[in-house]
C-alpha cells in the first residue's frame, strides 16, 4: 500500500486529480478501448472533482472514452433528488465534463428487482472489461462505499441496510434529519472494489482518523471494511494531516519519508 500524507486537502485532491488524469492518458495512449474509472460521491471527493474539471477545462484530459461506474446509490430515492447519488454525481461531475450518457453507470435505487440490478451492475463491469481505477472515500467507521462493518471482505454488489452511524452521519444532506435519510443502499461489494487494478483512498478531516488507523496500521478485519485494501497489490491511501492524525509516529515519518514529503 502506498500512502500519500499531504497537508491540506486542496494538495490532497490535486494529487488525485493528477494521478486519475495520467492513468486517463497513459490508457489512451495504449488503446482505443474506454479507460474504466469507479468514482465514489461523498464531501470528500468533490474537490477532486473539481480539480478534474480544471484540468477538462484547461484541455489537459477528455472523458470521451471514459466509462464510469459509481460506487454506490440509496434505495427509494428518486433519482431527481437533490441527495441522490445521481442528482449528486451529474451536478457536481459529469455535466461538466465530456463524459458520454451513455458511458456513465450508476446503480438504479428504484429498481423493480434490486437483486437483478446488483447482480447486472456486477456483469456490466465485467463487460467493459474490469475498472482499471477505483476511487472511493471512507466513511468515519472505515466503510468503503457502503460496506458497512462486518460486511463481508469476499462480497459483491448487493442490498446493505445502513447503519445508524452512518445514517447519523449523512443526515447532513437531508435537512440534519436521521429521519429523512433512506434506511438501504445498493452498493458494490469489497470484493468488486478490489477487483480493480487499482484502488485509489481519498481521506481528509479528523473525523477520518480513526478509519485511517485501521485502515493502513489495523489488521485486515471485516469491522473495519476499507482495511481489505491491504489485500490489494495497488492500493493508494491520498489524505490530508488531520485524517493521518492517529497513526504512531514512525507511521507517519516512514510514508512521508518515503514519497519524499518533508516534515
Ligand atoms: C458515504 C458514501 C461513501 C463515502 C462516505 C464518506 O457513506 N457511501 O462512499 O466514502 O459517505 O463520505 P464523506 O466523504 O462525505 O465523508
Amino acid at each position: 500500500m502506498r500512502v500519500i500524507i499531504q497537508n491540506k486537502p486542496e494538495e490532497v485532491a490535486k494529487w488525485a486529480a493528477d494521478y486519475i488524469v495520467s492513468k486517463i492518458q497513459a490508457h489512451t495512449q495504449q488503446s482505443a478501448a474506454p479507460f474504466v474509472l469507479g468514482l465514489p460521491t461523498g464531501s470528500t471527493p468533490m474537490q477532486t472533482y473539481a480539480e478534474l474539471i480544471k484540468r477538462y477545462r484547461a484541455g489537459a484530459v477528455s472523458f470521451a472514452n471514459v466509462v464510469t461506474f459509481n460506487m454506490d446509490e440509496y434505495v427509494g430515492l428518486p433519482e431527481e433528488h437533490p441527495e441522490s447519488y445521481h442528482s449528486f454525481m451529474w451536478r457536481h461531475f459529469f455535466s461538466q465534463v465530456d463524459i458520454r450518457a451513455e458511458r456513465v453507470h450508476i446503480l438504479n435505487g428504484n429498481a423493480p428487482d434490486l437483486m437483478q440490478e446488483c447482480a447486472s451492475y456486477e456483469e456490466r463491469i465485467k463487460q467493459a472489461g474490469g475498472v482499471r481505477l477505483f476511487l472511493g472515500g471512507v466513511g468515519p467507521d472505515g466503510h468503503l462505499a457502503f460496506n458497512e462493518p462486518f460486511s463481508s471482505l469476499a462480497s459483491r454488489t448487493r442490498v446493505k441496510t445502513l447503519t445508524m452511524d452512518t445514517i447519523a452521519a449523512n443526515s447532513r444532506f437531508f435537512d440534519n434529519d436521521p429521519a429523512k435519510v433512506p434506511r438501504q443502499a445498493l452498493t458494490v461489494g469489497i470484493a468488486t472494489v478490489l477487483d480493480a487494478d487499482e484502488v485509489l483512498i481519498l481521506a481528509t478531516g479528523y473525523n477520518k482518523a480513526r478509519a485511517i488507523r485501521h485502515l493502513i496500521e489495523g489488521g485486515y478485519n471485516h469491522a473495519w471494511t476499507a482495511s481489505a485494501l491491504q489485500g490489494h497489490p495497488h492500493s493508494i491511501v491520498v489524505c490530508d494531516t488531520p485524517a493521518a492524525y492517529e497513526l504512531k509516529v514512525g507511521t507517519y515519518r516512514y510514508f512521508r519519508e518515503i514519497e519524499g514529503i518533508e516534515h
